[in-house]
Order: C-alpha cells, then structure tokens, then sequence
C-alpha cells in the first residue's frame, strides 16, 4: 500500500482536490416536504474526513443521497468527482463505498463471504482475487471469523461491520457512510474510528460520514459541517471552528459536545479555566497545565 500525505489539504487551498461538491440542492419530497441544501457550498476533499452535522430530520441523509445519485437535485447541482453523480453513477460508482443507515437493506446474499464478495463478483474479477479482497475487507472491520456466518442472524453492530467491509472491498476513493456509529459498542466505535482515520491517512480515502452524535465530531472530522432543521447548510469548518460557534448550534437544535459545556461552566466560575478542549485527552492535559500554575 502507498502511503500518500494528505495533510497539508485545506478546503479553502484552490489546489485541493475535489472529490464532492453540493451547491444549493432543493429536494421536495412527494409529501411536499422540502429539504434545502443550501447557505454554504457542502465540499469534501480528497483525503478528508467530513462530518455531516445535524439533529434528526434535518437533512443529511437526504444530502448522502444526493452524493450517491439516489436522488436527483431538483434545484441546484451535485458534482462527484467531476461528475453529476444521478446522471453518470456508472463512471464513479467503482470509486464509492457506501453504507447506508438501514443495513439490513444492503446485505443480501446467504454468507458473509458471500455478501462482501458481491461487488468484486459482479465487476467480474477472477474468484482468486474476489477471495483476497474479501480475506482483506473482513481483517480490516476483525471479522474474519463470521464469514461463514447467516447476516440475518447476527447483531446490529456486526451487520454494520460486514456492510463496511462490503464497502471496502474495492478499494473506494470516496466512502460515504450514513449514521455508522449507531448499534456499536464503545469498544467497536473505537475501531471505526482508528480504521477511518487510517484509510484517509495512509490511502487518501475522502470519507463523508452524517451523524446526530457530536461527541464523534473531534475524535472524527477534519472538517464538519452543520446542518440546521431544513438542511441549511449553517456552519462549516474545523471542529474547533464548528464549537466555537455555540449560538450556531444552539440555533441548529444541536447540544454542544460535553467537554465544550464542561469548559465554558468551568470558565463562568473561574475566568482563568482553560479554552475547550475536543478531546479527552486534551481535556487532561489542559486541566494539568492549568491545575499547576
Ligand atoms: N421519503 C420521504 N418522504 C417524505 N419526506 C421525507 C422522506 N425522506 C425524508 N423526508 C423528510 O425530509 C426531511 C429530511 O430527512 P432526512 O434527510 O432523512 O434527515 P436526517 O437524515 O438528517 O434525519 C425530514 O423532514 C424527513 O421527514
Ligand atoms: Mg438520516
């Protein structure tokens, strides 16, 4: 595997590559409810971890479909690596792993092996190398062991696994992943989260990721991106950026992560309480620092 340095990307550096662009979609459902993807452009970059920030029914699967030509921009255009993703899937859809919020809907064959063995199967690669993808997805997510396994029987966290290592399997450029941390144990939200990092770093994987959960949002993103109820795009930037936006949240229907809360009571009773932290281990060092001078 090479290993490339995707860390010098900025969303605002015009050389950086991009993979997902979203301008001012309007989507309205048959019910006539309307989702409006609008206010910030929504950019994710090559080798970037973007978050898709919002409370329930705000928009963000909405937006994930859009990226995934599930859903055709009424208003407003989509561009996938350059291309518009409902009109050309074909020409990209090698290049994107997905894994929906419903996975009982994406596992389909009889075995493990067999489900994450699909895509290899269907674009034909010879068995020797179907097997090899197949050996290699499942050690990524550690589930080597449930191959010979019935999906229908397993947990909701192992299902989300076996749909993630079905997405991995070619080898994506872009993985596109609605709610993946619901039905995890902590312990298994953990190693998502190593295995995602690892993916942008060492692959240049670009990973787009919704969730209602902020608390993932430090140990996860690179950029986040805020979506308040109708899908206004409302804020987009580093998680620092992001929480130092309070009034944006608050606005979004959107409680701040728990150490964010943590540090602005601390700094109410004592001004000289150190700035947020994101991170746990952040949070300690801070409180070190601050608790010996
Ligand atoms: N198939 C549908 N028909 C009608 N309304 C829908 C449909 N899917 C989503 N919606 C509505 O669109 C809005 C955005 O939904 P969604 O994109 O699923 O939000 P999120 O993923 O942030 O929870 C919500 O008001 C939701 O009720
Ligand atoms: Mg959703």
């Amino acid at each position: 595997m090479t290993t490339h340095d995707c860390d010098h990307i900025h969303p605002d550096d015009p050389n950086a590559e991009e993979v997902v662009r979203i301008s001012c979609v309007r989507h309205t459902y048959e019910d006539g409810t309307s989702v409006h993807l609008c206010g910030l452009d929504f950019l994710a970059h090559r080798g970037k971890r973007v978050a898709v920030l919002g409370p329930n029914g705000a928009g963000k699967t909405t937006m994930l479909y859009h990226i995934l030509g599930l859903l055709k921009p009424q208003e407003g255009a989509v561009s996938v690596f350059g291309v518009s993703p409902s009109e050309e899937w074909a020409s990209i859809r090698r290049r994107v792993g997905v894994v929906l919020q419903n996975v009982d809907e994406q596992i389909i064959s009889p075995t493990v092996g067999d489900d994450v063995a699909f895509s290899p199967r269907q674009y034909g690669l010879p068995e020797s190398e179907v097997r090899e993808r197949v050996d290699r997805a499942l050690g990524l997510l550690g589930i080597e062991e449930l191959a010979d396994r019935v999906p229908h029987n397993l947990s909701g966290g192992e299902k989300r696994k076996v749909a993630l290592a079905g997405a991995l399997v070619m080898d994506p450029e872009l993985l596109v992943l609605d709610e993946p941390f619901e039905g995890l144990d902590p312990k298994s939200r953990q190693s998502l989260l190593d295995l995602l990092e690892r993916l942008a770093r060492e692959r240049c994987m670009t990973v787009v990721l919704s969730t209602h959960d902020i608390d993932t949002v430090p140990e996860f993103a690179d950029f986040a991106y805020v979506l308040a109820p109708g899908g206004t795009i409302a804020l987009r930037g580093t998680p620092e950026e992001v929480f130092a936006n309070a009034h944006v949240l608050a606005q979004g229907n959107i409680k701040p992560p728990i150490l964010a809360e943590l540090f602005s009571r601390l700094r109410q009773r004592d001004p000289s309480a150190p700035a947020t932290a994101l991170t746990v281990d952040e949070a300690a060092d801070a409180l070190d620092a601050w608790r010996r001078c």
